[in-house]
């Protein structure tokens, strides 16, 4: 099973979803764990939490919550983070990453990834000239997802970033920031 959303290019159009996005927290580990459950992702793929509380303690790294709030409880509707990459241990060359975004397959296609994306972005702006990401290449709705912030093609391989691509191809994508106004 695959943990892509399914291609739909013509299902967009809802209504953007009431979020508010912040840092992420210790606290919202456990959070993590089910969203990427319930997002179908296989078992040993899954993230481990000592490597999620690793990236909320790193000051290197941007790791982001998107939460709503439901009948009076916040929800977590979606996730994302990123990696700086200091050494090169493949093709993927050293830099800032979007390092993984995770939305609720429940909460979709109301602009929560676009709005972790964004974000993300000034954070990496504020750091770096451009900001790159890794995708397997039958990951449309994703690469669809990142086309509106002028991603474009750099490489394709089999492993980038010590990623193993399920269907054998990885593609690197960077986009230039210079356009992307920090806070
Ligand atoms: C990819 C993902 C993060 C998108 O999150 P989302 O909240 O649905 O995205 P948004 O609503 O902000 O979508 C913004 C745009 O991205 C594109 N897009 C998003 N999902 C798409 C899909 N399933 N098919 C085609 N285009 C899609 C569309 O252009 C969309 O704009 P539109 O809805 O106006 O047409 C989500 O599908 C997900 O969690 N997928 C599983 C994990 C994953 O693949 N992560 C990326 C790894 S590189």
């Amino acid at each position: 099973m695959t943990s892509f959303a399914a291609y739909a290019p013509d299902a967009g159009g809802r209504p953007p979803a009431a979020i508010s996005l912040r840092p992420a927290t210790k606290g919202d580990i456990g959070g993590i764990l089910r969203l990427e459950v319930v997002s179908g992702r296989a078992a040993g793929s899954v993230g481990s939490a000592e490597g999620y509380r690793r990236a909320i303690a790193d000051p290197d790294r941007c790791v982001l919550i998107a939460e709503t709030v439901d009948a009076g409880r916040r929800l977590l509707v979606g996730w994302a983070k990123t990696h700086h990459l200091v050494e090169a241990v493949d093709p993927a060359p050293p830099g800032h990453y979007l390092g993984g975004i995770t939305v609720d397959p429940a909460w979709r296609r109301r602009g929560i990834g676009a709005a972790l994306t964004d974000a993300r972005l000034q954070w990496i702006a504020a750091r770096a000239a451009t900001a790159s990401y890794v995708v397997n290449a039958r990951n449309r709705a994703s690469i669809d997802l990142h086309r509106r912030w002028g991603f474009a093609e750099v490489l394709r391989a089999p492993r980038l970033m010590g990623v193993e691509f399920e269907g054998g191809v990885g593609l690197l994508m960077r986009a230039d920031l210079s356009v992307v106004q920090p806070d």
